[in-house]
């Protein structure tokens, strides 16, 4: 198989990993300490945002994908507090964990205080600089966390970012910084912009095992949502929306962790960004971009907008990811239609691409996926992850129903997958 040939022909694709291991055995170490300290970090969630759990609720689904067996679930994080979108999970870590560490280390708190004292030392923290590079959800996240404790943020954006996004950051106080590149250069610039300051901290998306780790913590929260009847012949699939990878990597390495051979995790990626996709079957991980194989790496889903994957993230999920599918943009719009028309679920676009999984397990290689595993597809637990949404104004997010109802009616059977 040529994957740059099958990824260059623009079609809805589904790639299964033959790297998974069911063998692999992981470690729990760095996630029981990460759950740890996100309970730590709960009395200040709540003093800053009056809710002490950045989680969401795992909706069944009623209507949507129940034409397909199995049973249908969707982890709302388009609802995740305060910043509606799935990055708020490894952001929010990322800047409490900081936050402590100055304060520990300025001797501002001790080891004894409760964090919850953080929450009114924006002086304090006005002399630190937070930077981060983002196609817009994770300088969301950062952007509104860092300004509530105090700090100075500057969110280096991609070309893709959207308007909306940038305007609610600078709404905050937080300065944004436009580049005509894609993500990847934005993260190259925000790098070497914060080298510059010593009292700046750069939030890594593309390498940061604090933000993974933060993620990580969505495996135990999805646990403790789901039945505990989970086994081998009634497994878990989940399906989550990737970018540059950290976020569903994280998750995707909590569940294995927990769950083992009892769960099949799989990412989507929009068909002209297929980043981790290239990275992991060609085994080059960062050392190849889809630009490299002349997809464009532009989409409508701004999330997902990636060109080059993390490497770190590549490494991680070679023997745990059970495959990655590619998704059109005009599946994406009406996807967002039918989940708001069926469901009333608000979503953006790049969060509708994890909800197309079933769809995919129809297909010869999904077929010949379940027969390898020895499952049957009416006792699969299906959970799409929904990445973000219920942020984006009225206005677009009508705007956007009205495009996903157009694609809907010109093309029915959008969802079919050869
Ligand atoms: C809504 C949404 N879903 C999924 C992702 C993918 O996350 P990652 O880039 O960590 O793979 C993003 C990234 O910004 C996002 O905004």
């Amino acid at each position: 198989m040529n994957i740059a040939l099958e990824l260059t022909q623009r079609k809805p694709y589904l790639w299964i990993n033959p790297s998974k291991s069911d063998s692999i055995r992981l470690d729990m170490v760095n996630m029981l300490q990460a759950k740890e300290d996100w309970d730590a970090f709960a009395s200040l969630l709540q003093e800053l945002f009056g809710t002490p759990v950045i989680d969401s609720p795992l909706k069944s689904l009623s209507r949507v994908q129940m034409h397909h067996r199995g049973k249908h679930f969707l982890k709302e994080d388009a609802v995740l507090p305060v910043a509606g979108s799935i990055k708020a999970r490894g952001g929010f870590f990322e800047v409490l964990y900081h936050a402590r560490e100055i304060a520990l280390h300025e001797g501002l708190v001790s080891r004894e205080d409760s964090v919850r004292l953080l929450a009114s030392q924006q002086e304090f923290f006005s002399k630190y600089a937070l930077h981060v590079a983002s196609t817009g959800n994770l300088g969301l996240s950062i952007g509104l966390m860092g300004r509530s404790l105090g700090f100075q943020v500057f969110v280096h954006m991609s070309s893709d970012a959207k308007e909306w996004k940038k305007e609610r950051l600078r709404s905050r106080g937080a300065e944004v910084i436009e580049y005509d590149g894609d993500y990847s250069e934005a993260v190259i610039r925000g790098r070497e912009e914060a080298a510059k300051d010593a009292k700046a901290y750069f939030v890594d998306d593309e390498r940061s095992l604090r933000l993974f780790w933060g993620y990580s913590k969505a495996g135990y929260d999805l646990q403790a949502q789901l039945p505990d009847d989970i086994s081998q012949e009634r497994p878990l699939f989940v399906s989550i929306p990737c970018g540059v990878g950290g976020a569903p990597g994280g998750i995707a390495y909590a569940l294995k962790a927990i769950y083992g051979n009892r769960v099949h995790i799989f990412f989507a990626e929009p068909i002209e960004a297929p980043a981790v996709l290239l990275g992991m079957a060609t085994e080059k991980g960062e050392g190849i971009r889809v630009q490299d194989i002349g997809l464009t790496g532009k989409t409508l889903a701004d999330g997902l907008a990636v060109g080059k994957p993390s490497e770190f993230v590549c490494r991680q999920m070679k023997e745990v990811l059970s495959g990655i599918y590619t998704v059109s943009d005009e599946a994406l719009q009406a996807m967002q239609y039918l989940l708001y028309k069926e469901e009333g679920i608000k979503c953006e676009p790049s969060a509708c691409a994890g909800v197309l999984l079933s769809d995919y397990m129809q297909t010869e290689e999904g077929r010949a996926y379940l027969q390898k595993e020895g499952v049957q597809e009416e006792n699969i637990r299906y959970v799409y992850w929904a990445t973000g949404g219920a942020l984006v104004p009225e206005e677009i997010f009508s705007q956007q129903l009205e495009e996903g109802k157009k694609v809907l009616q010109e093309r029915p059977d959008i969802f079919e997958v050869d």
